[in-house]
């Protein structure tokens, strides 16, 4: 039976914990998925390798579907993140973050189902940073009308495919006229032009973010540019239980790269308490993604049967630490297996 091969890239810190965990439950669900392992961040350098090796890449191209546990990035020196050129070599110029309140993870609200859009490629994500004199540093915003198009165009098709209720840009136009204003006259545009009946809304940043904290029905589809997009969504998280729980996808028109939105935990990394969830989604997401790309039906029945037995061991109380509970990574993994076979 045909199996799908994708580039499995174990990461940093907390990654090979997590993407272990994933691994064995996807064995469990009899995903037909065969791993191709390539490295990239601290532990390709420690293996004398670049950061973002070309090998690495080369695999992705060559496979088309990633998965990739956290890259480390140095704070304020050091190495380039990985995670944004990774994003912008390929063009995966959209990063999708479902964020879904869920049943066993009791927090403030109980009925949030949002959808994060986020402009993956420039932004202030551009890395163009400039010492002007001593004392003095510069760092350059990029908008480009290609890709502000490109990215609502994105949005409002998924939006549209997926019947989801509105598309709400948040920006900040009335101080970054230019930059900002280019992204949502782009948003403007492809909304007047393309899918005019659909509901859309634009809202200044600090005023959305206020509104989303009081009230997080009140949003569906969220289209933001890359710095935003990354604030938000760990805003968005924390509506539902934190970063444990949310997945991502970066998707291109060629190839798509699954991961979770949080980064390498340094604080718990080796210590084998990580929550594997929010990869296990991202995994989910993948598979259902070469299910609708591929039309692998054995794919999306095990993403189905992957769903109800998280969403199973949740409800039975079996959570890792970071949502009140007391399991390790691999007991959780293990509470998830448990229920796939039973
Ligand atoms: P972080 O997301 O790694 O951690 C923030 C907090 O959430 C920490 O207290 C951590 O223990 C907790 N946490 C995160 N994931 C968890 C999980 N699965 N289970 C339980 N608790 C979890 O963010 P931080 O500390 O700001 O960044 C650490 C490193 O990760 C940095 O080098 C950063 O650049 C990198 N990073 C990489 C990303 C990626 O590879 N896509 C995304 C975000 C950050």
């Amino acid at each position: 039976m045909k199996s799908h091969s994708v580039v499995l890239i174990p990461g940093d810190g907390i990654g090979p914990e997590v993407t272990e965990a994933v691994k064995q439950i996807l064995a469990a669900a009899e995903a037909p998925v065969e791993w191709v392992q390539h490295e990239a961040g601290l532990t390709a350098l420690a293996q004398g390798k670049d950061v973002l090796p070309a090998e690495t890449l080369n695999a992705i191209r060559e496979h088309r579907v990633a998965i990739k546990g956290p890259c480390t990035t140095p704070v304020g020196k050091g190495f380039s993140s990985i995670n944004v050129q990774l994003r912008k070599k390929l063009n995966l110029y959209a990063a999708v973050r479902p964020v879904r309140s869920l049943d066993g993870v009791q927090t403030r609200f109980s009925n949030v189902d949002l959808v994060i859009v986020r402009e993956n490629t420039e932004g202030l994500y551009s890395g163009i940073e400039n010492e002007v004199t001593a004392g003095v540093v510069t760092s350059m915003k990029v908008a480009t009308e290609m890709a502000c198009t490109r990215i609502a165009r994105w949005a409002f098709r998924y939006a549209q495919q997926r019947q989801r209720r509105k598309v709400t840009v948040f920006h900040k136009a009335n101080i970054m006229k230019l930059t900002d204003g280019m992204f949502i006259r782009c948003a403007q545009q492809v909304h007047e032009k393309e899918f005019s009946s659909f509901p859309y809304q634009e809202l200044i940043i600090d005023a959305g973010c206020m509104k989303m904290v009081q009230d997080p029905t009140q949003f569906d589809v969220l289209l933001l540019e890359n710095l935003y997009g990354d604030v938000v969504s760990d805003l968005c998280a924390g509506l539902v239980g934190g970063l444990g729980v949310v997945p991502g996808a970066n998707i291109g028109d060629e190839d798509a790269v699954f991961e979770a939105v949080h980064g390498s935990a340094p604080d718990i990394a080796g210590k084998g308490i990580a929550n594997p969830l929010a990869l296990l989604m991202s995994a989910v997401m993948m598979l259902n993604y070469i299910g609708d790309t591929r039309n692998c039906v054995r794919c999306q029945q095990a993403a189905e049967r992957i769903k109800t037995a998280y969403n199973r061991a949740l409800a039975d109380g079996q959570k890792t630490r970071d949502l009140g509970g007391s399991l390790g990574t691999a007991a959780f993994a293990n509470a998830v297996i448990m229920r796939l076979r039973g």
